[in-house]
């Protein structure tokens, strides 16, 4: 009896402490369990359980985009560790897939890249079956500890099955780290097709380090690039390097994207990138100001795809910041990608990027007009499924000021402002639900100077899963991502503007974690 009583009050105790989800709108019996959890995201990539961070090897092969990720899977805080791996067929459904690369005597796996070597120049396969070869960071935690200096250097592995299991190569490191730098990691790999090598970029602390090979194995150091230029209030992290045309021009540029942490503009983690030139050996810019992919705080370490069947670029970004990431109040899981973006080059005075949602995520999905309620300059709108969704609206140029509020019946609420004085945009999470768990989560307000598209109107796209917004100002010249943690879904929108918008569209967003 007494045992019983134990087991029954165990039993009251469990269900008591067991978090009621109440942020999801998502009806329970349509979604995977590991999926239905408060603040989990309905539509973005976030592993079914444990820690991430950088998505890695963004490899498309075969009818599949694979999408790696640095993965602890013993825990919800950074540790030891692995690549993670998911797969899809169309950048919007993700499978997960077991674990690709794990730790070995080397070190734990840290970021990097992966590649089809269609000519299998590596030998690691055939040219029938061309090898998927993965370029990673071997990080040795012992050294670490020593406080040596040569505890990272460059390894590869690979698959001869699309990714599902990889062998890692016998002679590794294939790039020592023959400078002891106390920073070096991150290799990016492509094929330069102009000098028919393979190029590689990696971070040495405060530069970029250029090289190639004829084989994924051998590397020849070639240049660096950047230690007097731009931002360095931090370390350099996940470099990345590609060609981009301006469409209306077909003028080429080669854009050098390089994440840093800390130093961003709005606190903690942030991804500056210069445009310039890039000759197979060496990256040149004539950029003198700093540009950053995104002013939210929560759009770190991203990389873009290599081996697209188009010109496309696209792009994903880990949606957190160290200066938190590790302590946000998510239970079972911890972190999300960005959704995936398409980055264009475009030029107005200066070349800057922009970087957009790709349009197939929306595709044959039930977009509804909304009829929009005016009190004053303020159009208002509810929408039981607006914190799953895409709201979009036009506004003319020059653009005036405006105030847009995503809330919930508690009141919890996000602004997202423009100020034609100052020419800027801010992004307001102070009171967007729980703040407690970072000194630094609620404030700074992120700020972002505004950039401008040529044209007559400004487009603007809110993308709210639940627990993240990505706002996109004037087709993604201005970029802000943050995550928020509210104790009810989002359901309310209004904007403060004079000029009434010609239109306000919202599109619900499906679940990508539905049981079938
Ligand atoms: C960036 C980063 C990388 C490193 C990895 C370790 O967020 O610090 O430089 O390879 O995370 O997990």
């Amino acid at each position: 009896m007494k045992y019983l009583s134990s087991i029954l009050l165990v039993f009251l105790i469990m269900t008591a402490c067991k978090k009621e989800n109440t942020t999801n709108a998502t009806p329970k019996d349509t979604v995977v369990e590991a999926y239905y959890e408060n603040f989990r995201p309905q539509y973005h990539f976030s592993p079914e359980a444990h820690w991430m961070n950088d998505p890695n090897g963004l490899v498309y092969n075969v009818g599949t985009y694979h999408l790696f990720y640095q993965f602890y899977p013993d825990s919800t805080v950074w540790g030891p560790m692995h690549w993670g791996h998911a797969t899809s067929k169309d950048l919007k459904k993700w499978t997960n897939e077991p674990v690709a690369l794990k730790p070995d005597s080397l070190g734990y796996i840290f970021s990097g890249s992966a590649v089809v070597d269609h000519n299998n120049t590596s030998g690691f396969g055939t040219s029938q079956n061309p090898p998927l070869v993965a370029m990673f960071t071997y990080h040795d935690p012992v050294g670490a500890a020593q406080k040596t200096t040569n505890y990272q250097y460059q390894g590869i592995a690979y698959s001869l099955d699309n990714g599902q299991t990889f062998t890692k190569y016998a002679n590794n490191p294939v790039v020592p780290n023959s400078d002891n730098l106390v920073d070096f990691r991150d290799p990016k790999v492509f094929w330069h097709e102009a000098s028919q090598k393979w190029v590689l970029l990696l971070v040495g602390g405060d530069r970029a380090m250029i090289y190639n090979s004829d084989n994924l194995k051998e590397w020849t150091y070639l240049s660096d690039f950047g230690q007097n230029t731009g931002a360095h209030g931090g370390v350099w992290e996940c470099p990345d390097l590609f060609p981009l045309t301006i469409e209306e021009t077909g003028e080429t540029k080669w854009v050098l994207l390089i994440s840093i942490n800390p130093g961003a503009p709005n606190g903690g983690s942030g991804t500056q990138y210069f445009i310039g030139e890039f000759d197979g050996k060496t990256f040149t810019t004539s950029q003198t100001e700093e540009k950053w992919i995104d002013l939210g705080r929560d759009n770190y370490a991203g990389i873009t795809y290599n081996n697209l069947p188009d010109e496309q670029r696209i792009f994903i970004g880990w949606m957190s910041n160290w200066d938190y990431g590790q302590v946000t109040p998510t239970e079972k899981w911890r972190s999300t990608m960005t959704l995936p973006r398409k980055l264009e080059l475009h030029k107005n005075e200066a070349y800057f990027l922009t970087n957009k949602p790709i349009e197939t995520l929306t595709e044959n999905l039930q977009t509804e007009n909304l009829q929009i309620q005016k009190k004053n300059e303020i159009y208002v709108f509810s929408h039981p499924e607006l914190n799953q969704s895409k709201i979009a609206f036009d506004l003319p140029k020059p653009l005036n000021d405006f105030n847009i509020k995503l809330s919930n019946t508690d009141g919890e609420q996000l602004l997202i402002s423009y100020d034609s004085e100052k020419q800027e945009y801010s992004l307001d999470r102070s009171k967007s639900g729980d703040t407690t768990f970072s000194d630094s989560f609620a404030l700074p307000v992120m700020k972002a100077p505004a950039n401008f598209k040529k044209g007559e109107s400004a487009d603007f796209s809110i993308y709210i899963d639940t627990s993240s917004v990505e706002f996109f100002g004037d087709g993604g010249a201005n970029a802000l991502t943050a995550q928020f943690f509210p104790s009810k879904p989002y359901t309310e929108f209004s904007i403060e503007t004079k000029d009434k918008p010609t239109t306000i569209t919202l599109t619900p967003i499906p679940s990508i974690w539905k049981e079938n």
